[in-house]
């Protein structure tokens, strides 16, 4: 069986060196894998109904749909909007969003693996959103505030709940400072985050930054999984 492209976010069941139990083992990088049917986990479906969909219309991830679901809801994506894109890879987001915003908006997508071009008024670079340099390459490709800034970021997961967690409020705590950088007055703000122990107190904080705060779990947002989206009003 095949399975698709994708991060670290996603663990499979699989068995131990020595066969005798089964373990978590990550799903692989970049490639595609043969890996036999008997040792996934009964809940996982990884080619379900969004990953067919998704590759019916073109996409380049099953993510676009969460996406989607938040556009449906809090019609945060307008036509002639520029948008910055965190943890842009594969682009699925950036696919959307530029259907959307139409060809005269400017989109810049950010993540640490290349991403394959969209459209010309689409410019993406391949950068550690961490680092002191992509806040450099935004201001350089985009000196005026965003009126949307997307992050979908998501840290290459261990398997330990409350680890990625805490990898995954690192990345938003960057991505709330990036925002005071960059968002515009009244812009939007969309990351994503995995629960855990600090959660409340991310939230706490950032209603202190921003004037609308809700915490949205989409549909296409697969139930055992942790992440929940934020959209944020300045
Ligand atoms: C779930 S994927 C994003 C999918 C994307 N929204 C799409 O629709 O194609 C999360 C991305 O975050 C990126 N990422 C994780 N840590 C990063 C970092 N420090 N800087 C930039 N990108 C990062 C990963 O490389 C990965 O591509």
């Amino acid at each position: 069986m095949i399975y698709p492209k994708g991060g670290f976010e996603d663990w499979i069941l699989g068995s131990s060196p020595r066969m005798t139990e089964k373990i978590l083992v990550p799903r692989p990088r970049m490639t595609m894998q043969k890996i036999p049917i008997v040792f996934m986990s009964k809940s996982y479906i990884p080619q379900d109904q969004y990953f067919k969909k998704a590759k019916t219309l073109g996409y380049r991830a099953r993510s676009v749909f969460k996406l989607e679901e938040i556009q449906n809801k809090f019609h945060i994506l307008k036509s002639g909007m520029d948008v910055l894109d965190l943890g842009a890879a594969p682009g699925s987001w950036l696919q959307y969003a530029s259907k959307i915003v139409g060809p005269k908006a400017k989109l810049i997508g950010l993540d640490l693996q290349k991403i394959e071009p969209i459209a010309k008024n689409i410019k993406t670079f391949v950068a550690d959103i961490l680092s002191p340099a992509a806040e450099n390459l935004i201001t350089k490709n985009h000196p005026t505030h965003f009126p949307l800034i997307l992050s979908d970021l998501a840290p290459s997961t261990s398997g330990t709940k409350e680890v990625d967690h805490l990898k995954s409020i690192e990345l938003n705590e960057r991505v709330v400072s990036l925002a005071e950088k960059f968002l515009a007055p009244h812009g939007n703000l969309v990351l994503k985050i995995f629960q855990g122990a600090d959660f409340d107190s991310f939230i706490k904080n950032l209603k202190r930054q921003f004037s609308r705060v809700t915490v949205f779990k989409p549909k296409a947002s697969r139930d055992r999984s942790f992440e929940v989206y934020v959209i944020a009003r300045k």
